[in-house]
This record gives C-alpha cells, structure tokens and sequence, in this order.
C-alpha cells in the first residue's frame, strides 16, 4: 500500500463532472482574465471569508506584495512576521526593499507569539536591540494563520493598534479557520490566500486572493492588481499585473461549495490520529519541552506531540482546518525513514526558519534569537490528511509512527 503525501486526483474524481462543464463554459465565451467568473467567484469568496472587500489576484504570494503596496511599505520600513512559515510571507517584504523582523513563535500553536511582539514594539527584546529601528519605520505585522489554525489574534490586533501598526493575516494555510468565531481574513486590515493546488481550496495553477477591511484601501487594493489603472490606461499610481483567470475562478466556485465539508473530514481524520496516537500511549507532554530547547530538549526520545487546537489563553478557542497534520518527534530522521520504506508521504514545514535563511544573514539573527520556532524546525513532521484518505491508509500511517516511537 502506497499512501502519497496528498492525492488530488482522489477528489477530481469526485468533482470531474462540474469542473469540466465549466471549463467548458469558459473556453466557450473566450474571456479567460478577470471577467463576470472572477466577480462571481469575488463575491462568493468575500462572502464566505466575512469580508466586504475581496480580490481575486494571481497567488498568495502576490496577495501579500498587494497589501503591503497598498499601505505603501517603502524600503527601509520594518514588518514584524513570524520566522516559521513558508518563504513568501518574508519574500514579499524584501520585495519591496522593507526589513522583515522575525519574532518567535508559541510552541503549541507555531504561530507568531504575541507576547514577543509586544516586547519587540515596547523596545524591550533583545532583537529590538539588534536590529535598533527608527520607531517610526515599524509598519505592519503579518501573523501566518499555519496549518490551519490562526494565530491569537486578539492581543495582536491590540498592541497593534496601540502602535499604529497595520496588520496583515497571512491566511494562505487557513481558509475557513476561525478565531472567536471570527473568520480566518476578517480581522486585519488585510488578508492574504493562496489557491495554490494543494491547498484546502486549491486551483488548477496558480491564484490568490486578498481580502481588505478599509473601503478606501480596498479600492486602492483592487487598481494595484491591474497595474495600477483606472480608468483603463489612466495610472495614478504604479501597480503590478496580478489577475485571476476565468478558468481558476470557476474552478475555485464549484471548489469552494465543498470547501466546509473538505475541512470537517479533515479535522475528523486529525481527530483519528490523536485518538490512536494516544491510546498507544505516545504522545508527550509540550511542557517537559523547554523553551529554547534543541539537542537538549525535555520531550522524550519515544514521544510524539500532536496538534494543539486550542491553545494559549483559555478563552482562546477557534476552528483549525487542518490543512496540515504536523506532529513534532525527537525521532523524526528515523520516523521519515521507516515512512518512506513502507511508501508513506511525509514531508517538513519548515525545515530552516527564516531568520536563519542564508538571505536574511544581513540581519545578523542567531538561531537563538527565536527559540521556538529553530527547535520547531527540527522536530516537525507532517503526515497524509486530505478528506479522501481512507480508515486503513489512516491506521497504516498511525501504526507507521507509533512503531517507531515504541521500538
Ligand atoms: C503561509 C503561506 N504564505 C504564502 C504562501 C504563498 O502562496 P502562493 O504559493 O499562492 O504564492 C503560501 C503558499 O504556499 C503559504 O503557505
């Protein structure tokens, strides 16, 4: 039995009908950039994502370099974010020249750790000193909703606004997760989705979406995508081109019906895995794994830990959507090998932070300098979730990992 990572061709199978009669659709009326599909697909999305102002745009990636130019980030400005998250969320600062500050992350969530922030902004933490900004040039911050569950926005949303701070939800991983009820690009002044194909909702190529809080940005947000025009060949200001096509956008309607029911057999799969993980009694506790923890880590040699749905403050309670399963495991070279010689998909998100990202050695970080997110880096490990997985793949990745973890 071979158990691949993610299998997309499982769910088109499901869904090969409607996606072929409205590809068809499209190529009938031969408009395949922006277009009556794109406003639709807008629309429903915004809908969907408890926003007023959605745009469809050409991937995550650009969503991020939109909303940074929309609130007109120079070079030399600085944009908290966090270190542990796929390279785009930090590539899009350095973009447009801006300095990216990484902060460490909660252990638990893997999310941006508002209490660094906070010291950060307070000029009280030793990165601050490091990087010693003109407090003034200090921005936005960008949380990165990961895996699917989002960061703790509230505290953000507060010593963001007590400093002026713009914020951006990096909400690539995290379509449908809600925090307080409130959903995943509702929050921030911006927030940023990627449709890229494995995603929860993912197209047929690349796209994105943005989604903006303030009429008057959103505006902005949705003249910048189309070089900056408006009216057509009339530029008030210098945008970049990053439209949606027709054909994802129809893609992406039929998908996005789906999307609840996707999610909840995900979190029903993650809910298996914790369920077997537990009774064969190997999973850890995070509080023996210490701050800043590496080779010296508490977590012990044959214990897993399994996502964390709630965490932080007790009040904090939110829906993960899992677009991942990551457990973290001191064993994890030998558990990949072991799942590679029985053909099970595995893979690590993310094996180097950003601070410690050869590109971003100009900062001069130290792994140190974020803790959680460097131990992280070593520990992780993500298996097979998507809604098509069936009982006995389950049971055959579960039992993978836990004979690893009791020989
Ligand atoms: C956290 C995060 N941010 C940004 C992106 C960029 O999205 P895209 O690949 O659509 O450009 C991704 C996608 O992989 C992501 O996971």
């Amino acid at each position: 039995m071979s158990i691949p990572l993610l299998d997309l061709n499982r769910q088109y199978d499901t869904i090969k009908e409607e996606i072929r009669d409205v590809i068809d659709e499209v190529l009938e009326s031969q408009y395949f950039i922006m277009g009556d599909n794109v406003e639709q697909f807008e629309g429903e999305a915004g809908t969907y994502c408890e926003t007023k102002h959605a745009y469809g745009c050409a991937s995550g990636s650009d969503a991020l370099l939109l909303a940074l130019m929309a609130m007109d980030i120079n070079p030399g400005d600085y944009v908290i974010t966090s270190p542990f998250t796929f390279f785009a969320t930090a590539g899009a600062i350095s973009r447009l020249n801006a300095i990216p500050v990484f902060l460490d992350i909660e252990k638990d969530s893997y999310n941006l750790d508002p209490k660094q922030v906070e010291l950060f902004l307070k000029k009280e933490h030793p990165v601050y000193k490091k990087l010693d900004p003109d407090p003034e040039r200090i921005k936005a911050v960008i949380p990165v909703h990961l895996y699917g569950q989002m960061a703790d926005m509230d505290p953000i949303m507060e010593i963001a606004n007590e400093h002026g701070l713009k914020v951006i939800e990096d909400a690539a991983q995290a379509i449908g997760a809600t925090y307080k009820g409130q959903k995943a690009g509702s929050m921030g002044d911006f927030g940023c989705f990627s449709f890229f194909p494995s995603k929860n909702l993912g197209a047929y190529g690349d796209a994105g979406l943005i989604t903006v809080k303030d009429p008057i940005l959103a505006e902005k947000t949705d003249i910048l995508r189309l070089h900056g025009a408006k009216p057509k060949y009339h530029h008030s200001i210098v945008g970049i081109n990053s439209r949606l096509d027709s054909i994802q956008a129809a893609i992406l309607s039929v998908k996005l019906r789906y999307l609840d029911e996707w999610s909840e057999k995900r979190k029903e799969i993650a809910h298996t895995y914790n369920e077997l993980f537990r009774k064969a009694g190997i999973v850890g506790d995070l509080n023996q794994c210490k701050d800043g923890c590496s080779e010296n880590c508490g977590l012990e040699t044959n214990s897993i830990i399994t996502p964390t749905e709630t965490t932080g403050a007790s009040d904090r309670s939110g829906r993960h959507i899992y677009h991942q399963y990551t457990i973290r495991t001191k064993k994890r070279d030998a558990l990949a090998r072991v799942l590679n010689a029985e053909n099970i998909g595995h893979s690590v998100y993310y094996p180097v932070p950003l601070h410690e990202q050869e590109c971003f050695s100009y900062l001069g970080y130290k792994a140190s300098d974020c803790p959680n997110a460097h131990c992280a880096s070593r520990q992780v490990i993500s298996l097979p979730i998507y809604p098509e997985l069936k009982e006995a793949e389950i049971q055959k990745v579960a039992d993978t990992v836990i004979s690893v973890h009791t020989s």
